[in-house]
């Protein structure tokens, strides 16, 4: 979504900002701008483009003062222009205004200011933000209660970051269902849309709650309701995450270095306490219903644990993608609903949590995001430790979800009685060889998968199919292929092609098949099949495989061979060999690897 920050400090902070909101541009990315205030009232510069490009264009570094409050847009509402760009101004260009979130009655605000002869520049719902404070300061209102009585009209969600020429020494914020986090430094104090706005400059941050709006100078801050004004009292958090952590390390790209990170994440989704696990095991087992949700690549988290829960404890536990799942499932009095999130505040999401807890039903998340909402709203959460995933594509954060989904299974496996105590330690002795399976693939066959990126990418129309919990696992791959690469790939179970999709099968569409591992004999035997018929119709099959004896198969145009590894962990070494597939896909393509097209990295609107 948008990234916001903001600086006050008693020394100048125009770098800080800029530095700020660079890295929060995998936030959002197709414009931006900055807003300092000076002897003449907040300067506003921005325009459309990546961060480094405007900062060099509109020369933001010859800006200068010690209270600023920058932006980086996804654009919602309003296509791409300087113009939409944040900050936004009121009429006479004193308030400057930055938000994150969608004003639903943005049209009726602005009918009604435009008839009081109120001025407007873009086509964005956010700039009727500094109009009403506008409007209400000409009433004699003071600055502070005309930003609070601005907020109870907007409805939607909104973060907000307000400067104003009247009080240059504060920067007014708000928060209602899009994230903003106070840091806390030295005579500076900081604001952002998450922790990696300031993280650099200070550990101390202090999250606020929907509802609330807070009042930030460079030697403290107040926290107060926006219904009454009522003063909120908050614990200060210190931030685990290391500042070296938000940095490429060497790598070309995040994603690459994400990739890399893998063997350690998955190392730390198996130190989570195993009281921790059995928690959402228990919520699982003891409901009278239980669902998992999540939605992109989330929702594929989800469903690898939908597969393991059937095959390791016998459960039936449906995974509901969270933008679907209202419509589809309601969930009430005695059900659990396990959501599943890297950034803990995607919308989809927290809006089932928040009717599953409105409908009296039980809520846990795995969550990747410190302090994030999701992680402070559900009733049991589980932090999944992978540290700062910073592309926009997900990768070590969905594997360290699926090893803790699987960890999950497990334990509910021995709950229902499926699993032994002597099963249990055999399958995580399993789990356990997964961080070296992965680094020994990462390292040792790297070129064969760029070698094969190189082959193949130049082919626009795919089908990814996989059966039982590769199923899932294509899913995930295709969705990287697409977002990374811009390729068309779609996933499917390899047993539904026949059904119909195969009437799309030529010598142009590549098939990408992933086969299960020998052991799992009846699911080899009929992957196989659905090879046999794509190859009987002339198609052309790519396979990610374990098996020596098929590696010489006539039936495979291509493949990548995977090392031996246990059925329990294939799958997600699989789903290794796609992630850097789809890297190299996107590399032979000369796509924008860790910021590509129209996306952004959470997505905080409906
Ligand atoms: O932060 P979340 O995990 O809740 O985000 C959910 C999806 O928006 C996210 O997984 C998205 O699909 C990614 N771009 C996947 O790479």
């Amino acid at each position: 979504m948008c990234g916001i920050s903001g600086i006050i400090s008693s020394n100048t902070i125009t770098k800080k900002l800029l530095n700020s909101i660079q890295n929060l541009e995998y936030r959002g990315y197709d414009s931006c701008g900055m807003a300092i205030i000076n002897s003449h009232g907040p300067v506003i510069r921005k325009n459309i483009g990546h961060v480094a490009d405007v900062a060099e264009k509109e020369l933001f570094l010859s800006m200068d003062g010690y209270v600023g409050i920058a932006h980086t847009r996804w654009a919602t509402h309003g296509g791409v222009t300087p113009a939409n760009a944040h900050p936004h101004a009121n009429c006479d260009g004193s308030i400057a205004v930055v938000h994150n979130g969608i004003i639903s009655n943005y049209l009726d605000l602005k009918q009604t200011l435009i008839k009081k002869r109120h001025h407007f520049i873009s086509e964005t719902d956010s700039e009727v933000i500094p109009h009403l404070i506008e409007e209400y300061r000409k009433g004699g209102m003071p600055l502070e209660s005309a930003f609070s009585a601005a907020l109870k009209e907007l409805e939607g969600s909104f973060a907000v970051a307000m400067v104003a020429y009247e009080e240059p020494g504060r920067i007014f914020c708000a928060k209602h269902e899009s994230p903003l986090i106070i840091g806390l430094g030295n005579n500076e104090n900081y604001l952002g849309s998450d922790f990696n706005a300031f993280i650099e400059y200070t550990k101390d941050a202090v999250v606020m709650d929907d509802g609330e709006y807070a009042i930030i100078s460079n030697e403290g801050y107040a926290i107060k309701r926006i219904g009454d004004g009522s003063p909120v009292l908050k614990k200060v958090m210190q931030i685990e995450w290391d500042a070296e952590m938000s940095k490429k390390g060497g790598f070309p790209h995040y994603m690459l270095k994400e990739i890399y990170e893998q063997p350690e994440t998955v190392n730390k989704a198996l130190a989570i306490s195993q009281e921790a696990i059995i928690s959402l095991a228990r919520g699982l087992v003891d409901s009278r219903r239980a669902f998992l949700t999540g939605v992109g690549t989330t929702f594929y988290a989800a469903q690898i644990g939908q597969y393991y829960l059937a095959s390791e404890a016998g459960l039936s536990i449906p995974a509901i993608s969270s933008d679907e799942f209202l419509e589809s499932t309601p969930a009430g009095e005695g059900d659990f609903v396990l959501a599943v999130s890297q950034s803990g505040e995607t919308y989809d999401t927290l809006r089932v949590l928040r009717e599953a807890k409105n409908r009296k039903a039980k809520t846990a998340a795995i969550v990747n995001v410190i302090g994030s909402t999701m992680a402070r709203l559900v009733d049991t959460t589980v932090m999944q430790g992978s540290g700062p995933e910073i592309c926009v594509i997900s990768t070590k954060a969905a594997l360290a979800q699926m090893v803790i989904l699987i960890r999950t299974a497990i334990e509910a496996g021995i709950i229902t009685g499926k699993l032994t105590p002597a099963d249990r330690k055999a399958k995580l002795k399993q789990l356990e060889t997964l961080p070296g399976l992965i680094s020994d693939f990462l390292n040792e066959h790297s070129a064969f998968v760029h070698n094969l990126a190189k082959r193949q990418a130049h082919h626009h129309n795919w089908l990814y199919l996989g059966r039982g919990k590769y199923y899932p696992i294509a899913l995930e791959a295709a969705l990287k292929v697409k977002e990374v690469a811009y390729l068309h790939t779609e996933g499917m179970p390899a047993g539904f092609l026949k059904h119909g999709t195969i009437a799309l099968i030529d010598e142009k569409l590549k098939c990408l098949v992933f086969v299960p591992t020998e052991k799992e004999h009846e699911l080899y035997k009929m992957t196989m099949s659905s090879i046999e018929e794509i190859k009987a119709r002339g198609g052309s099959v790519v396979a990610i495989h374990s098996s020596r004896a098929f590696a010489k198969s006539p039936l495979l145009d291509d493949q990548l061979l995977l090392p031996s590894a246990p059925p329990l962990v294939m799958p997600l070494v699989a789903l290794v060999a796609s992630q850097l597939l789809s890297y190299f896909f996107a590399t032979t393509l000369g796509r924008n690897v860790d910021k590509p097209r129209a996306l952004a990295k959470s997505v905080t609107v409906a």
